[in-house]
């Protein structure tokens, strides 16, 4: 796949940060399938009953309710930039009253809590659409008690595997690479974050990767179709129109390319997803 790191990091060294996913009720309803175990299961063996949490971007909150079930009685602080995007997670807090859970707006950069609040913290599919990680991570170091643990996950889209290849398909790994870059995230970041909870000030980091798969008809013929979706009319198709980076034909072609793909009887997909856990001295 064509790596356009350069090119799109120099594009966005003057642009401001934007998360690229957006909130479409689309994307919202693919983030509410996530669940703790699945997405933070990496951290649970280092929860237990009582310790404090903070979820950073916690999205819709369906793995940050999971994480609050882990910590309960213990709190469990779940915040997000868009409160649009915790107020579904609000009815499974009042449902469950044997969990301590909370949702706030803020940004990353900015927590309003003081030094030595939490035993615990979690980042899924945050940082990567963050142009300054290391300054959330040192930010959430000084939050966390002396003997605090925190867990990330991220993706790294450079260890994308895809059959049968197409040369659109590459196309559209490069495009939203590129777009990633442009709105200040790293699509790579994943294998980063053992160098960067060190950084930050984290001791025995331990990290390690995993693929997920997709490779039943069931699976291929949804990948597709969030494929079509995607470079289809959403936004992120039109940021990249915008930006005079493709046109509404190559687009219809990529989508077309998806259909294909998801048509062959061998087709498979696996991208890899890096978990690092660190703690505090
Ligand atoms: C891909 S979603 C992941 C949500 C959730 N962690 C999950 O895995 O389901 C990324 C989330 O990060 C949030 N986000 C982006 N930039 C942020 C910032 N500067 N401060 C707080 N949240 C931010 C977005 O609003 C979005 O909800």
């Amino acid at each position: 796949m064509t790596n356009t790191r350069s090119q799109a990091a120099a594009d966005a060294s003057e642009m401001k940060e934007q998360y690229t996913l957006g909130y479409s009720s689309q994307t919202i309803r693919q983030l509410q399938r996530r669940t703790a175990a699945k997405e933070a299961g990496f951290l649970l063996p280092h929860l237990s009953a009582g310790m404090c949490l903070l979820d950073c971007g916690c999205g819709p909150g369906s793995v940050t309710v999971g994480l609050a079930e882990a910590v309960a009685p213990g709190q469990t602080v779940g915040v997000d930039i868009e409160p649009s995007q915790y107020r579904s997670a609000w009815s499974q807090e009042a449902e469950r009253p044997n969990i301590n859970l909370h949702f706030g707006a803020a940004d990353v950069y900015r927590l309003p809590f003081a030094a030595n609040t939490f035993d615990a913290a979690f980042l899924h599919n945050v940082l990567s659409h963050l142009r300054r990680p290391l300054e959330v991570l040192k930010g959430i170091y000084r939050l966390l008690i002396p003997g605090g643990v925190i867990g990330i996950s991220h993706p790294d889209f450079s260890g994308q595997l895809i059959s049968p290849a197409d040369p659109l398909l590459e196309r559209d790994h490069e495009l939203y690479w590129r777009l990633v870059e442009h709105n200040g995230g790293n699509p790579a970041i994943g294998k980063h974050q053992r160098g960067l909870l060190h950084d930050a000030g984290f001791v025995r980091v331990e990290a390690d990767a995993k693929y997920s798969t997709i490779a039943t008809q069931d699976g291929v013929r949804m990948r597709a179709r969030h494929g079509g979706r995607l470079f289809g009319g959403s936004a992120i198709a039109q940021q990249m129109i915008n930006l005079g980076w493709t046109d509404r034909t190559e687009l219809e072609q990529i989508t077309a390319a998806w259909r294909k793909w998801s048509e062959h009887p061998g087709a498979f997909m696996a991208n890899a997803t890096v978990t690092a856990v660190g703690w505090k001295e």
